[in-house]
């Protein structure tokens, strides 16, 4: 293999851990925040964004822990161009070994006019003294004009030269609302290198949201224009439609490397741990056909391709399992299958337990193989999704449901909150809707649902029901999951685990939308 050069080597920086987290809906506990971060210093992540710790006390504190123990990673925190946001940014990244403080300030003209109210030479003030703020806690410090592809050129080249001369060292260009196409996406990065001085001493790097379903194309496409850092998601999460794939720009580059010469230092072996670990965190299933990370990326169904992929597995594929950390493994579990297989099993799928989490995660898998003869990855993965944890301030005790065709169908419902035990019975049209009726009745709340969910997590009649719930509240969303080979059972703790976040969420608070 050739050396890689300054000039092929693209920095990967992922911000599931803030833009991910901006998604409606995708809140992570501290721990889990923690745990991901932990990940993808792992696997090779150059930059992690680790939030936007002016936003609330959870983020500040999320920012400065993960800070406190990256191992090679540069560790980010977010800010505005406030001194305010820049100081707590500062604060919060005291510990890190590599700090980088990103600010950023909008510039196209619809937002400075109607966002910021703010004239243009009064935002080229703010860039000045925000990136000069910025420096004065670190080297290291990335500028970004927010709605940058919407952004008039002139101003843009202008708004970018007073961050270099300031001392902004990686300039990001946001495609903030997922607007632009490949060949404008280029364009910009082109047009930025030819007219603006400095800019060939700093980094440029691309950010691209997926609301028209090209934010991949548009940072390859930057890429090939002089882009040399690509912001980016576990599994695409974000705001609205997402961010760019961090799995699905990484294997371009690998896959098609004889037309995009780049490398990057991702250890793609660990892509598939990732991105299980983030859809667990947030509760946001994987789409089955998603890129490179879905269920069925690197299932052959059809006849011509079975046959096919038998005679030689390129004729269909592309990339193997392996190289993104998926092991053909045929080790099914069952009841008789003690802590070591368990352990060596959920290592294989991506989950490296301590001795009191296999503890926990041992009991409710014997409580599974009890009622399930055989125990699938998937089974095992969605038991690793459950929502429930230790902390949680409503639990499900005890629920027996009528059902049928004679209606009303009723629910018998004990809830445990705050360690004390309720009980109702409640009727509704159908067991879910009476099980959710005395959920509410049991713990009155004002949340509206806003998605029921349930797939089936294997074949067979007693596979298991994985449901997802989502929330909302005064504006703020939050999202339950929950296994079990009962639909029903499964439906009422993943909407018990919906109100839990919930109550989390009620602490935090943000500051108006950026
Ligand atoms: O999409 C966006 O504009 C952002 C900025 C804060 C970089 O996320
Ligand atoms: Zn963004």
């Amino acid at each position: 293999m050739t050396e890689t050069t300054q000039q092929d080597r693209v920095l990967i920086f992922d911000t599931t851990l803030r833009d991910g987290e901006q998604s409606p809906g995708a809140t992570m506990t501290h721990d889990e925040k923690l745990e991901i971060a932990e990940l993808l210093d792992e696997m090779g992540v150059d930059i992690i964004e680790a939030g936007f710790p002016i936003a609330s006390e959870g983020d500040f504190e999320a920012v400065r822990d993960i800070a406190n123990r990256s191992k090679n990673a540069v560790i980010c925190g977010l800010a505005r161009s406030s001194f305010k946001d820049i100081d707590r940014a500062g604060e919060a990244l005291k510990g890190a070994r590599r700090a980088r403080i990103h600010t950023f300030i909008s510039t196209s003209p619809l937002h400075m006019k109607y966002k910021l109210q703010m004239e243009p030479e009064a935002v080229l003030e703010a860039i000045e003294k925000s990136v000069s703020r910025a420096r004065n806690y670190t080297d290291d410090v990335q500028w970004s004009p927010e709605d940058g592809t919407r952004t008039e050129h002139d101003f843009l080249c202008r708004a970018v030269e007073t961050a270099i001369k300031a001392g902004a060292t990686t300039i990001n260009i946001p495609d903030t609302v997922g607007y632009t196409a490949p060949r404008e996406s280029a364009n910009i990065i082109a047009m930025l290198r030819e007219r603006v001085p400095g800019i060939e001493d700093v980094v440029i790097s691309t950010h691209c949201h997926n609301d028209l379903g090209m934010a991949v194309a548009n940072a390859l496409a930057a890429v090939e224009a002089g882009a040399r850092q690509v912001e980016c998601t576990i599994n695409g999460l974000g705001e609205r439609a997402g961010n760019a794939a961090l799995e699905e720009v990484v294997m371009a580059l690998r896959v098609r490397n004889d037309i995009m010469p780049y490398q990057t230092g991702i250890d793609t072996t660990k892509i598939m741990r990732a991105s299980r670990l983030v859809s667990k965190a947030t509760g946001f299933p994987v789409q089955y056909n998603k890129a490179v990370v879905g269920k069925n990326a690197f299932a052959h169904e059809s006849g011509i391709h079975q046959d096919g992929m038998l005679k030689h597995a390129g004729t269909y594929e592309i990339m193997r399992p392996e190289d993104i950390g998926l092991t053909e493994t045929n080790l099914v579990l069952g009841k008789h299958s003690g802590r070591a297989a368990l352990r060596a099993k959920l290592r294989d799928l991506g989950y490296d337990l301590a001795d009191n989490q296999l503890a926990d995660v041992f009991v409710r898998f014997k409580e599974l193989a009890d009622r399930k003869k055989e125990v699938f990855d998937e089974d095992l993965i969605a038991l690793m999704g459950d929502g429930t944890t230790e902390s949680d301030r409503i639990r499900v005790k005890f629920l027996r449901v009528i059902c049928g065709t004679e209606a009303p169908q009723s629910a018998d419902l004990t809830l445990t909150v705050d360690g004390v035990d309720n009980q109702v019975t409640a009727t509704g049209d159908g067991p879910v809707d009476a099980t959710f009726n005395a959920i509410k009745a049991l713990f009155p709340h004002n949340a509206r649902l806003q998605l029921y969910q349930v797939h089936a997590v294997t074949e067979g009649t007693d596979a298991q029901a994985t449901v997802s719930v989502r929330l909302e509240e005064g504006g703020k969303i939050v999202t339950g999951t929950s296994s079990d080979t009962d639909t029903v059972v499964a439906s009422a703790k993943a909407y018990v685990n919906a109100l839990n976040n919930l109550l989390v969420r009620r602490e935090k608070t943000r500051p108006e939308s950026i």
